[in-house]
């Protein structure tokens, strides 16, 4: 099966072709990072801008590359939301004018179930259930999967994402963007331990909250800025303690009834190194099976919405998978829970 995959819901524009269930035969990444510089943040119209002007020549790199001819595919997959309502436009446009013109049957996926699938193209055989960590620039949910499609919430954040809390606590350390990377770069030369950052304990739900960790880690900024490094690892610290303390618990709450059998990471700051090992580290101490895509299937990209389209395809029925105008009937949603 030969699936196309389409993402703009942020200021990546990426086309991804997938092959079967985990070949990657490419993935291509056009990122806005340089527009958005001189504002210290993402612009939604330089982004719906951008996405216009550079969709259509990744599509024709990606046959060029790949030697595809648009009527060989099976699938198109689009991400639909959640995201920015005019970036997203920009991809559901193209890919439902392509559907229609090629005759090639269309998907809308849900970006966070794209993260939560960029797991399975790293182990397509991974066991369920799987405790699944979304943290991304705008997600920090904590999802129980129990199959592909079965998606339960057992935590969100109550305010800030993580991401989010990276990126602006880098920006008051006066680091460049992308905030989140360079945080973790300067943190390698910190103390961990040289600031006493509080974590956020919301015992007994699994939410998590991040805005008064960042607004401490920007007024120490502020108060301290020759100490960048000490600060971002501290920062870093207390981010990482307060995502593995809830996800320890939800693993000894739902190990009595429905044992969990996956820990799986995913979303732009499961780039992250100290995120990635301090996971690693639960899963080994509960025993159970660790799952992390490598970073450039972490952040945002193609592929894994490919990967969520596939799965989301094959649960339809023989009748619903033919090519149909009504398939196009969806639309661009900035919020779209996942469960
Ligand atoms: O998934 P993603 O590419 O886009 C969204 O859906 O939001 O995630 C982007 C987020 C940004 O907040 C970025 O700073 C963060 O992921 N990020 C990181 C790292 N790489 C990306 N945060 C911490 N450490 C990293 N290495
Ligand atoms: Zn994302």
């Amino acid at each position: 099966m030969l699936t196309l995959g389409i993402e703009t819901s942020c200021d990546e524009t990426s086309v991804s072709l997938l092959r079967g269930e985990n070949e990657i035969v490419a993935n291509l990444i056009a990122s806005q990072i340089e527009a958005h510089q001189l504002f210290g943040g993402v612009v939604p119209e330089i982004a719906s801008r951008k996405h216009l002007e550079i969709l259509n020549p990744l599509l024709a790199q990606l046959q060029r590359e790949c030697d595809l001819e648009w009527r060989d595919l099976d699938l198109i997959a689009v991400t639909h939301g959640p995201g920015l309502v005019g970036a997203l436009l920009v991809g559901v446009a193209a890919a439902k004018a392509l559907s229609l013109a090629a005759r090639v049957p269309c998907v809308a996926v849900n970006h966070v179930e794209g993260h939560i699938c960029s797991t399975l193209l790293q182990q397509p055989d991974l066991r369920f259930p799987m405790l699944c960590l979304v943290v991304s620039g705008g997600h920090s949910d904590l999802i129980l999967m129990r199959a592909p499609g079965v998606y339960a919430r057992l935590g969100r954040t109550r305010d800030d994402a993580v991401g989010e809390a990276f990126d602006k606590v880098a920006r008051a350390l006066q680091l460049p963007i992308p905030g989140g990377p360079n945080l973790e770069k300067i943190a390698r030369d910190g103390d961990d331990r040289a600031f006493k950052f509080g974590v956020s304990n919301l015992e007994p739900s699994f939410d998590f909250s991040f805005s008064g960790l960042k607004t401490a880690g920007a007024q120490a900024a502020k108060k301290h800025p020759e100490r960048v490094a000490d600060i971002a690892a501290s920062f870093q610290r207390a981010a990482v303690t307060q995502l593995c303390q809830n996800i320890a618990r939800a693993i000894h709450e739902y190990s009595i009834e429905e044992p969990i059998q996956t820990l799986g990471l995913c979303g732009g700051v499961a780039a992250n190194n100290a995120l990635r090992a301090a996971l690693q580290e639960v899963a080994r101490n509960h025993n159970i099976n660790f799952v992390v895509p490598p970073p450039i299937l972490c952040t945002d990209n193609a592929a894994m919405i490919a990967n969520a389209g596939r799965l989301r395809w094959l649960r339809k029925s023989e009748s619903e998978r033919k090519f149909s105008v009504a398939q196009l009937g969806f639309e661009a949603h900035s919020q779209l829970p996942v469960a």
